[in-house]
C-alpha cells in the first residue's frame, strides 16, 4: 500500500471545501454558530468537526475513505485489521476482553492493569486469574510478572481463553512477548496486549518489541498518548486467525459512539502518516535526548534517573527508554510534592508522581529546550530540599495487592453497604480505588479490604494526588453480604483463590 496516502484526511479537506449547505448534526454546521472556544481555536477546527456525512465513510459500517485509512494502519504496524477507537484505548480493551473472553470464562491477566480491564471484567463477566507483578520496593512500582509466573498460571487455568499483557508499562517495563504468545499459542489461549504506552514502539529497533511484530492476537493501541494522535483516538490491531472480524466488530458495536469526532479520525490517519515516514529518526533522537537528560539528573544530589539498566535489574525482560523514571533521594519533599512544585513554580508537567518517583514522558513531540528546563527546575529544587542521609521509609508494603473473592461482575451488580473506610476490613470491596493517573486500581470489586490496602488509601488521600473513589468523605462502598446471601442462587459466586 501507498502509506504515503491520507486518505481519510484528504477526503475531509475536500469535504470542507466544496462549501456544503449543512443540514445534518452538529448544530454549530461547521462553525457557522457563535461560540468562545471556535473563536479561540479558529474557524477551521469546527469547520472539520462534521458527523458522517456523504463521503467520509462510517466508523461504524466503514467501506470507504476510513477503511481504507485503516488498512493503512494495520500495515504500517504489521497487523492484519485496524479498527480506530475514538473513544481511547479503553474502549479497546473493553472491545478486545468482551470479544474474547465470556462470562464465567477466565482470563489471565496481571493486577497492575488499568481501570478499564476492570471494567471490561465487569461487562463480560470474565473470571480474572490474577498473575502478580514484580513489585519493586524501591520505587514502590509494579512491574512485570515472571514468564514464568504466567506459565504458571497457564497450566493451573488449562480452560483460561486469553493472556494478557501490558505492554509497557507506564514505567515502561516489558515482557518476553514472543515466548509468552508462544506459551499461550501452545494451549489454544489468546494473548491480548494492552499497548497504551506503546504506540512507539514499532518506529525505533532501540525499543521493545510490539505486540503484533510478536504474534499476539490483539492489542490496543493509544494513538494519542505516543503516536503523535490528538487524544482519545487509539487503535485496535488484530492478527491471525484466533480472532475473527466478526468477534471484534460485534463487540465495538456494543461500545462504539454513533457520533464519532472526525477529528480524532483525520487524526489517526495523519499520525500513522507520519511514523511511517519519520518515526524512526525522531524516536532515535527523542532516546538521545532522553539517555542525555538522565546522565545529568545523575549528578543533581537528591535525584536518580532511572533507566534501561535498573529495570532490567528489577526484572523487566526489555526496558522502554522515552520513560524518564525519577527517582527522589534524600530530599525533604515527597514525589506528590515534586509533581507539584515543578508545575506551580517552575511551570514543568510531568506525567505522573508516586511516593518516591515522578515520571516524564518524552515523545516525538519532546524538545530539548524543555528537558532543559526540567533538568534546571531539578538542580534548583536540590538546592532547597536536599538533605544528605535523609532516609526513607521505604518497602513500606509487601503485598500490594488483596485478595479476591467474588467475580467482579458479582460484586458490582451485588447489594450495596456504604461504610467508614476504617470498618471495612474483611468487607468486599464494590468499588474500583485509584491513584489517577495512573489508573491502576488499589482495590477493585470483589476484592477484600485489609489493613494494609485502608493504610495506603488513607495516606494517598492526604496527598494532593486524585483518589478516584466513590466518595469523597472516607466512607466506601462494599458488598452487603447479608442482603446478597438472601438470593441462595448467589452463593456459588464467591470464590476463595
Ligand atoms: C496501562 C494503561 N492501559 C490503558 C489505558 C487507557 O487508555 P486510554 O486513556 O487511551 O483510554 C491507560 C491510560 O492511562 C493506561 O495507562
Amino acid at each position: 500500500m501507498n502509506q504515503n496516502m491520507t486518505p481519510f484526511l484528504d477526503a475531509l479537506k475536500k469535504y470542507i471545501d466544496e462549501e456544503v449547505s449543512p443540514f445534518d448534526v452538529p448544530g454549530h454546521h461547521m462553525g457557522n454558530a457563535d461560540n468562545l472556544f471556535k473563536d479561540y481555536v479558529g474557524e477551521l477546527t469546527y469547520m472539520c468537526d462534521v458527523n458522517a456525512p456523504r463521503g467520509l465513510d462510517n466508523l461504524n459500517h466503514p467501506s470507504g475513505v476510513i477503511d481504507e485509512a485503516q488498512k493503512l494502519m494495520a500495515e504500517c504496524y504489521h497487523a492484519d485489521e485496524a479498527f480506530f477507537l475514538i473513544n481511547g484505548t479503553s474502549s479497546g480493551i473493553m472491545a478486545m476482553i468482551m470479544a474474547t473472553v465470556k462470562a464465567h470464562e477466565e482470563i489471565i491477566l496481571p493486577r497492575n492493569c488499568h481501570k478499564s480491564v476492570i471494567n471490561a471484567l465487569v461487562l463480560s463477566g470474565a473470571i480474572p486469574v490474577f498473575v502478580m507483578p514484580e513489585f519493586d520496593k524501591n520505587l514502590e512500582i509494579s512491574n512485570q510478572p515472571t514468564v514464568e509466573d504466567y506459565i504458571e498460571k497457564m497450566d493451573k487455568h488449562p480452560n483460561a481463553k486469553a493472556i494478557f499483557v501490558i505492554n509497557p508499562t507506564y514505567f515502561g517495563a516489558t515482557n518476553d512477548l514472543k515466548r509468552l504468545a508462544l506459551e499461550a499459542h501452545k494451549r489454544g489461549m489468546l494473548a491480548l496486549a494492552d499497548e497504551a504506552h506503546g504506540a512507539h514502539l514499532s518506529f525505533q529497533d532501540a525499543l521493545p518489541i510490539a505486540a503484533m511484530d510478536a504474534n499476539f492476537d490483539l492489542s490496543a493501541v493509544s494513538m494519542h498518548k505516543t503516536g503523535g494522535a490528538l487524544t482519545q483516538a487509539s487503535v485496535l490491531l488484530r492478527k491471525g486467525n484466533g480472532v475473527t472480524h466478526y468477534d471484534v466488530f460485534k463487540a465495538l458495536m456494543v461500545i462504539n459512539t454513533t457520533s464519532p469526532s472526525n477529528l480524532l479520525i483525520a487524526s489517526l490517519d495523519s499520525a500513522r502518516h507520519y511514523l511511517y515516514f519519520n518515526g524512526n529518526e525522531k524516536l532515535t533522537e527523542v532516546i538521545k535526548m532522553g539517555n542525555d537528560a538522565r546522565k545529568r539528573i545523575n549528578c543533581i544530589p537528591g535525584f536518580k534517573a532511572r533507566g534501561r539498566e535498573y529495570f532490567i535489574d528489577q526484572g523487566s525482560y526489555a526496558y522502554d527508554c522515552t520513560k524518564l523514571v525519577i527517582e527522589l533521594e534524600s530530599l525533604t519533599i515527597n514525589g506528590f510534592e515534586l509533581y507539584n512544585i515543578l508545575k506551580d513554580e517552575y511551570n514543568v508537567q510531568m506525567e505522573l508522581a508516586e511516593q518516591y518517583v515522578v515520571l516524564a514522558i518524552l515523545a516525538i513531540g519532546t524538545k530539548q529546550e524543555h528537558l532543559d528546563n526540567l533538568v534546571n527546575a531539578l538542580s534548583d529544587i536540590s538546592k532547597k530540599y536536599y538533605v544528605e542521609k535523609r532516609s526513607y521509609p521505604k518497602y513500606q508494603y509487601d503485598s500490594p495487592f488483596p485478595k479476591m473473592v467474588m467475580r467482579p461482575r458479582v460484586a458490582y451488580q451485588a447489594p450495596v453497604k456504604r461504610v467508614n473506610l476504617d470498618d471495612a476490613i474483611g468487607l468486599i470491596s464494590k468499588e474500583s480505588i485509584m491513584i489517577y493517573p495512573p489508573g491502576i486500581p488499589l482495590i477493585i470489586p470483589g476484592e477484600v479490604f485489609d489493613q494494609n490496602i485502608i493504610d495506603r488509601i488513607k495516606q494517598y488521600k492526604k496527598t494532593k494526588a486524585t483518589v478516584l473513589m466513590d466518595y469523597d468523605d472516607l466512607t466506601v462502598s462494599v458488598v452487603d453480604y447479608e442482603q446478597y446471601l438472601e438470593n441462595r442462587d448467589n452463593v456459588e459466586d464467591r470464590f476463595d483463590d
